[in-house]
């Protein structure tokens, strides 16, 4: 039972191919950069769509600003360009709230900005050695494959922002395939034993996915798809909003203060549930997994069916242990990297796929749509593994440790591979909605 690196994710990946791979998820990640800013006037661009928010405006150049401190300053060694913006785009400084009344450079200064940053930053590239003896942060291209995994993340935060925005649609993409249902039974039993969490060999993951270690979790059966909106409709009409036993104490607080009955962007209109999906209001579908509830609602209606949330790590095992090698696998299909035949990602479509889509990537275990469609949330606290070191900055996850934050699993359609894999952790506020949140149930078996 021990947990061999995937042949291709361990460090004998020679310098070409490093160079290649973070070529392109920079360029992947600027294009879709692009057409999230292109997409809107510069009015919308400097507007704030919601206080959770920030100005799109603002998310451009952050995500300049970063590449600028990790791979001109940190790697390349070079002056800082702009030295005097630095405050302003250092999320610790400015609340989101806060961030229109700053003095942010304007759209086009924000865009030339973002690309000198992106020229020197490919300069740099060229010449970096990223063999595996350099400095931490350039070993197999690390702070490259950081810094577009940041671009992926905000670009997946201005998608919400996106979303939150009134108006007409200025986004479009093909639909999602359709399910493949009929052999997939409801639930899946994932035997109980220890398994490898997190990872030690996967080049570009994350410091709270690392180091990999044992974890022992009891059987257990969980959904083998995530909850759907057909599903959560009936927990909203058997009165769930309604009756306080469902929900946490904090949850039933927030129903209360809020006045909530549905999730984020849902309206009743004559007797049908709608909801608006950028720009669109459409018959909410029954087969798709729910979207946009806060860890309350996720808690309360597992609670309402007889469930619970799965653990984080009982997620992990559902998503990644391999009964058969006893090994812990990149994804849940096995290895390889993701495909558009595996998982929804990379806003390819903008929404789920209906709950048993994606066959060919489902787990040993027999789980599918763990990886894409909607994040989805675990019962457990984001807290460090046994071993974690800070890399390369405590702001990334070390100071978001603790109770006040709920961990997600496994990615939504809004998540580009790059920022995707089965040891990947995200984290919120468990009253947070408008992200791209779904879940899944489970039982002790
Ligand atoms: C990991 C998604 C919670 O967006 O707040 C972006 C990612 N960190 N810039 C966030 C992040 C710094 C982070 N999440
Ligand atoms: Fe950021």
């Amino acid at each position: 039972m021990t947990d061999t690196p995937a042949p291709h994710t361990g460090p004998e990946l020679d310098a070409e191919t490093l160079r290649g791979r973070a070529l392109a998820a920079l360029l992947t990640a600027r294009e879709r950069t692009a057409l999230l800013t292109d997409s809107v006037d510069d009015h919308e661009l400097t507007a704030q769509h919601s206080p959770l928010m920030s100005p799109l405006v603002w998310d451009l150049a952050h995500i300049g600003n970063q590449e600028e401190l990790w791979l001109l300053r940190a790697v390349g060694g070079r002056e800082a360009i702009r030295p005097e913006i630095d405050g302003l785009y250092d999320a610790f400084e400015h609340p989101r709230a806060s961030r229109p009344s700053l003095p942010l450079l304007a759209p086009a200064e924000a865009r030339t900005y973002a690309a000198d940053v992106r020229g020197r930053a490919l300069d740099i590239l060229g010449g970096a050695p990223l063999h595996g003896g350099g400095p931490p942060l350039e070993r197999a291209g690390f702070a490259f494959g950081m810094v577009a995994q940041h671009e992926q993340q905000h670009d997946e935060t201005m998608l919400i922002t996106h979303q939150l925005r009134s108006g007409p649609a200025v986004l479009s993409a093909p639909e999602p395939p359709e399910p493949e249902r009929a052999t997939l039974p409801a639930e899946a039993l994932v035997p109980g034993g220890p398994f490898t969490m997190g990872t030690s060999t996967e080049p570009w993951a994350l410091d709270n996915e690392r180091p990999a270690h044992r974890r022992d979790v009891a059987a257990f059966h969980i959904d083998t798809a995530p909850v759907t909106c057909g599903a959560y409709r009936r927990f909203i009409e058997d009165g769930g909003y309604a009756e306080e036993r469902w929900w946490a104490p904090e949850g039933w607080a927030m129903v209360r203060e809020h006045g909530l009955t549905a999730p984020l962007f849902w309206h009743r209109d004559a007797g049908q549930w709608l909801r608006r999906r950028f720009g669109v209001t459409e018959p909410v579908p029954a087969e798709e997994p729910v979207l946009h509830v806060s860890w309350y609602e996720a808690d309360a209606y597992a609670r309402w069916a007889g469930r619970r949330l799965p653990t984080e790590p009982e997620w992990e095992k559902a998503a990644r242990h391999d009964p058969a090698s006893g090994r812990s696998l990149r994804y849940p299909w096995g290895d390889e990297d993701p495909t558009p035949e595996r998982a929804n990602l990379g806003q390819r479509h903008l929404r789920p796929a209906a709950a048993g889509a994606y066959p060919a990537g489902r787990s040993p275990a027999g789980a599918g749509q763990l990886i894409g469609d909607v994040w989805e949330w675990t019962s457990s606290d984001f807290l460090p593994y046994p071993g974690f070191v800070a890399f390369p900055y405590r702001e990334y996850s070390e100071v978001f440790f603790g109770p006040g934050h709920k961990v997600l699993r496994g990615g939504s359609f809004a998540v580009d591979p790059v920022a995707c894999r089965g040891t990947f952790r995200n984290w919120d506020l468990p009253v947070r909605r408008q992200i791209f949140s779904g879940f899944r149930t489970a039982r002790d078996a």
